[in-house]
């Protein structure tokens, strides 16, 4: 299917999942717009990296609900079967779909998926993720995590834009 379609179809999807859930809907949108930007430099497939951008995170209305916690292996486990039923749902091509769900059940651990798709999700997610997960970090410390936890060059690089003033 195109691209287009796909991209609508998964917005309205996560849109609707998410439902009164603005943070969620709010950090898909903003994960979404990173992992274009790193894709347009480093390549890849386009509908994966799309999908997989908007729907990395759906797994986590049944961690709370089933753990009550949306730690990162509760999520991954979640994710996948219902990411799977939205992308049927929205008619994407068969690898498009698994190589998406593969990227869900590992985009908190990073054990073993790493495709070049998956290190733009795991960049674009860090990217919006930093400056919650570090609001009270030094300069050091935020220094130190953008060295160790980016996956792309171009990752890296909007990191450094962004958190460090840093060009180039
Ligand atoms: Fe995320």
């Amino acid at each position: 299917m195109n691209e287009t379609a796909l991209t609508n179809g998964c917005l309205k999807e996560m849109k609707a999942h998410f439902g009164a859930d603005r943070k969620r809907i709010d950090h898909a949108l903003k994960v979404l717009d990173y992992a274009r930007a790193i894709q347009a430099v480093e390549g890849g497939d386009t509908r994966v990296v799309t999908a997989a951008a908007i729907l990395h995170d759906v797994g986590i209305p049944a961690s709370e609900a089933k753990y009550g916690s949306i730690d990162g292996p509760y999520q991954e486990e979640e994710g996948p079967p219902i990411a799977r039923e939205i992308l049927k749902r929205v008619g994407a091509d068969d690898a498009v779909t698994d190589h998406v769900c593969d990227i869900i059940a590992d985009h908190h651990s990073a054990k073993f998926m790493d495709t070049l798709e998956f290190r733009i999700l795991w960049d674009a997610d860090w990217l919006v993720n930093i400056p919650n997960w570090y609001r009270d970090a030094d300069e050091g410390k935020i220094r130190a995590v953008v060295r160790k936890v980016f996956k792309t060059g171009r990752g890296r690089a909007m990191a450094r834009e962004i958190f460090l003033g840093e060009r180039g």
